[in-house]
């Protein structure tokens, strides 16, 4: 064994050392793609000590965000087989002790735009015997262990993880800054370890945003210590989040750059808000849209907003504001008869209260996420610190941008990964600047999100419907324009390499051929599933 590894590594340095052009070079098992990449074509293996280093940095890592990135990912690469080689027959030169990360800016606080990039090399065997890893934060950072995750295998032969093609030189950055997944807990409720896996899955492809819809009129899990009986409206006594619960899952997101943007969605899909307090519905037999007429509405949703600015500090709240029949208050009496004081029609009645709803949000500090009816019904009126969220279709970004707002693309023909007919290639060819050429109204478009709607999910097939598909809408929103694939199949083997990752990882994503969540036609290897 000592003499074959001798030679092995004398062949190392025999071996010419190649770059590959910067750019899409489709055969590099990287995803999403990087910005540029470079590499040779040797390997080096990881010490069993294999260490981190952080001198020369201005962060300090206070509460410890790097150390346990770090360590997740010693485990993600060590996890798909027993590393039981004997280290003390490695030559050195081919050994890489461990990692020197540079972080420039002391702050980790996860401001939304936080700067995500990072700058990865990785030596050839020799003297050098660390790889390199400089970012602006600690999140830039946290990317670039994640890429350097992906260059690592298991080598059967040398029984230990391989970084192959040395040396690497990567220089990173998104493209979009809000990229992100969206899940119910209405719905279905999601257990803690279902939302934390899902959230160490975003991860592995760099999305950055968990949109989480909490409530809706089918469910109310979440504890609200102001209004301390809206959770009489979960399913059960168990199926229910605590405050406590709450603030785990985003400090959990946080750690790994992650934000939590809370939704509530009014006035519609709120009916359950009514089992702990009935009052909220115009009546006993029309329960949605939330009563207009009620001061007592208005005061729950500002107790609920002064609730969530102690845990969700990310800078938005979503407020919904989707998909409102307003019939229940022209057919109730006592509510119609208030529109009829305030010189209302049904219309004016839900404008006026999506902007009475968004300036308690603002009073709490936070700027608003709408669905995009509230944009298309009165745009005009909207707060200008509002972000229209896209969901019908298609060309709704144009307008938005056009109209000086920012938006978030979800258009549902394309980014619903409930839509199970929906192919991975539609979700990766959706482009969110489609149509929108002036550089101004492209920096409005903040990016997107793919949005896993709880009816037919949970804790079953969560991992298998979210996954691959999000992974391909999560190349498209990081990878720079000229980087992505303008024709699908450049990407097939590299997706299957990503897929059959997350399955080594543990991560339940499914096959790739067909629609969403199928499972696999017939017998053979991940790679061609
Ligand atoms: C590793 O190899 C050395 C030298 O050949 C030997 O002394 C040692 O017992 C081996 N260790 C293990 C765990 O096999
Ligand atoms: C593993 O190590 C051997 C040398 O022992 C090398 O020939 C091979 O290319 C490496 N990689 C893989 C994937 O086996
Ligand atoms: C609105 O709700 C009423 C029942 O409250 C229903 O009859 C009507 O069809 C709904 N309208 C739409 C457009 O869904
Ligand atoms: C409500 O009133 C506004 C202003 O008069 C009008 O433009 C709109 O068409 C009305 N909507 C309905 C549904 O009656
Ligand atoms: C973009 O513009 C073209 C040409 O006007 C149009 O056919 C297409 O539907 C537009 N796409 C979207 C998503 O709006």
């Amino acid at each position: 064994m000592g003499k074959m590894v001798q030679n092995f590594c004398l062949g190392l340095f025999l071996q010419v050392l190649a770059v590959a052009a910067i750019g899409m070079d489709q055969h590099l098992n990287i995803w999403p793609m990087p910005k540029s990449v470079s590499h040779g074509y040797n390997n080096l293996y990881l010490s069993n000590d294999f260490e981190l280093k952080t001198e020369g940095s201005k962060y300090v890592d206070a509460s410890g965000i790097l150390k346990d990135g770090f360590s997740r990912l010693i485990e993600i690469v060590e996890v798909a087989h027993v590393i039981d080689s004997n280290f003390s027959h490695f030559d050195h030169s081919a050994l890489l002790q461990g990692m020197h990360v540079v972080i420039l800016s002391p702050n980790d606080e996860l401001q939304y735009g936080v700067d995500e990039s990072y700058k990865l090399s990785i030596p050839a065997p020799g003297n050098e015997v660390y790889a390199h890893l400089e970012a602006q934060t600690v999140y830039g950072a946290l990317h670039g262990l994640q890429t350097f995750s992906q260059l690592c295998q298991f080598n059967f032969t040398m029984r230990v993880i391989e970084v192959h093609k040395v040396p690497w030189t990567i220089i990173d950055q998104p493209r979009f800054s809000y990229r992100g997944l969206l899940i119910d807990t209405s719905r279905h409720y999601q257990p803690l370890p279902v939302i934390k896996n899902v959230i160490d899955s975003m991860t592995f492809a760099k999305l950055n945003v968990l949109h989480w819809h909490i409530v809706d009129s089918q469910s109310f899990p979440l504890e609200i210590p102001s209004y301390p009986k809206l959770w009489d409206g979960a399913y059960s006594v168990s199926e229910r989040y605590t405050t406590a619960d709450a603030a785990e899952i985003v400090s959990y997101a946080e750690r790994r750059g992650i934000n939590v943007l809370a939704e509530i969605d009014v006035p519609g899909h709120a009916s359950s808000w009514g089992i702990g307090y009935p009052s909220l519905w115009p009546s006993m037999d029309c329960q949605q849209p939330l009563d207009v007429s009620n001061e007592f509405t208005f005061k729950v949703i500002d107790g609920i907003l002064s609730d969530f600015s102690k845990i969700f500090k990310f800078r938005f709240v979503h407020l919904g504001g989707d998909e409102v029949n307003t019939s229940c208050w022209v057919k109730t009496p006592h509510v119609k008869k208030w529109l009829s004081k305030h010189g209302m029609n049904e219309s004016q009645a839900y404008e006026y209260f999506v902007l009475r709803a968004q300036k308690i949000a603002l009073s709490h500090g936070y700027e608003i996420v709408n669905w995009e009816e509230t944009f298309n019904n009165f745009g005009s009126k909207l707060s200008r610190k509002t972000v229209v969220h896209n969901w019908l279709g298609g060309g709704v970004a144009e307008q938005v941008v056009a109209a000086g707002l920012r938006c978030i693309v979800s258009n549902q023909d394309k980014w619903y990964l409930d839509h199970l007919d929906t192919t991975w290639q539609e979700f990766y060819m959706n482009e969110p600047l489609t149509n929108i050429t002036n550089p101004k109204q492209q920096q409005l478009v903040i990016g997107g999100e793919v949005c896993m709607w709880g009816e037919h999910i949970d804790g079953s097939d969560i991992e298998q419907t979210i996954w691959p598909r999000a992974a391909a809408a999560a190349e498209r929103l990081w990878t720079a324009y000229d980087n992505l694939a303008k024709d699908p199949r450049q990407v097939t083997g590299r997706l299957a390499h990503f897929r059959c990752l997350l399955n080594r990882r543990g991560v339940a994503a499914a096959p790739l051929a067909g629609p969403g969540r199928v499972a696999p036609l017939e017998p053979g290897s991940c790679y061609v599933q």
